[in-house]
């Protein structure tokens, strides 16, 4: 991939810039926690996004991407914003990171990934954090890593519409190979945990489908949490996210609130416990107990917050009835991924029997993902 970029660069530019790259992600457990205040339990993996990056002196950016093959030029102001929604991930994290305070003018870049796009490993990061550590790299701008990360962010909110919370920025700028890391999203406090469970593997299987207005769909999840979090307020008024809100707390509001929001509360509830719950788990070496708690989170995902689909129920199916250890729709839904936590001795088995039982009944294969734990955000020599 470095290769094909330093080509295409040297074709476009005659020259050569630095490299920088980032990370796509998984997430063990703790699904639509993050903009909750709850917890995430992501890790960065071995594919991601590869940028060229030269400063050219002017107050253009001139980007190319590969894998659309396509160039375009925009300016850094905000009336310059481009159309092509690549090109507003990298223009969005320049104004954000102008919003920031952060001087910086224009560059040629050439950049090409590898995650696969609408599989809920979020590409989307992996481009902006790249960007965004490169802008802070190459301007000398001294911005933390927690405001990178939230740059990223703000990029998705107000350039791209997508209200989101913070676990794939975070997860694509503080990821470290080998290791999950367990974040407080209300606190921004953060463990690593050493992820090498012996014995087990860990697959992702996408579908390979995604669902139209999975952003608007994200949106209103993202509001139903926020009126309920409202409504218990009202009787306790240090609730600032739903994750402070015990469980009784929603049974008392029950009634000022519609049956659908009240669904997506108890999901919520249960899966900020269910974060603490497998790294405890993790701790004793206990797989069987983090398996379980997957299981429990896709049920929650499938029938009270509604964000999986058919094909992802299905695929959860033919992991149960393989007697697979854990697994569930990972991401924001709407189609992507299952994750899933395999026993070695009965690995290729699983793989064979989900190939073959999702074509018949969909009449294609989903692709297989082995997850390697890897490094996020970084400048390649
Ligand atoms: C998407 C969002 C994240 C998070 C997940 C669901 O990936 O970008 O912030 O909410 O969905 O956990």
């Amino acid at each position: 991939m470095k290769s094909k970029i330093a080509e295409k660069f040297r074709t476009l530019f005659g020259k050569d810039g630095e490299f920088f790259a980032s990370a796509g992600r998984i997430n063990l457990i703790g699904e639509h926690t993050d903009y909750n205040g709850g917890f995430v339990f992501p890790g960065a993996v071995d594919k991601g996004i590869i940028a060229e990056i030269m400063l050219n002196g002017t107050d253009k950016v001139c980007a190319y991407s590969i894998d659309i093959d396509e160039y375009v030029e925009f300016g850094l102001n905000e009336e310059d914003a481009p159309t092509q929604s690549w090109a507003r991930y990298i223009f969005g994290v320049c104004r954000e990171t102008v919003k920031r305070g952060g001087k910086i003018g224009g560059f040629n870049t050439v950049f090409a990934g590898d995650v696969p796009i609408g599989a809920g490993m979020s590409s989307s990061a992996a481009l902006e954090s790249t960007f965004a550590f490169a802008l802070n790299y190459l301007f000398n701008l001294k911005i933390d890593k927690f405001e990178l990360a939230r740059i990223g962010q703000a990029t998705e909110h107000n350039y791209c519409g997508v209200k989101c919370g913070i676990m794939d920025q975070f997860a694509s700028i503080f990821g470290k190979k080998g290791n999950l890391i367990r974040l407080d999203c209300k606190t921004m406090e953060y463990k690593y945990f050493p992820f090498n469970p012996e014995g087990y593997r860990l697959v992702l299987l996408d579908s390979v489908v995604k669902h139209e207005l999975a952003s608007s769909a994200y949106n209103k999840r993202r509001e139903s949490c926020e009126r309920v979090t409202a409504a218990i307020r009202k009787n306790h008024p240090e609730v600032e996210y739903l994750r402070d809100a015990k469980r009784e707390w929603l049974n008392e509001v029950k009634a000022d609130i519609t049956d659908e929001d009240c669904k997506r509360a108890e999901y919520v509830i249960e899966e900020v416990q269910r974060v603490l719950d497998v790294c405890d788990a993790l701790e004793r070496g206990d797989y069987e107990t983090v398996g379980q708690k997957m299981y429990e989170t896709h049920y929650g995902m499938s029938k009270l917050y509604e964000v999986s689909c058919e094909e992802l129920d299905f695929l959860n199916n033919v992991a149960k009835e393989c007697g697979v250890t854990g697994s569930r729709v990972m991401g924001g839904g709407f189609g992507g991924c299952t994750i899933n936590l395999v026993k070695d001795e009965i690995y290729d088995s699983f793989i064979e029997k989900a190939k073959a039982s999702f074509k018949e009944k969909f009449g294609h294969e989903p692709k297989v993902y082995e997850v390697v734990i890897s490094d996020g955000a970084r400048k390649l020599d």
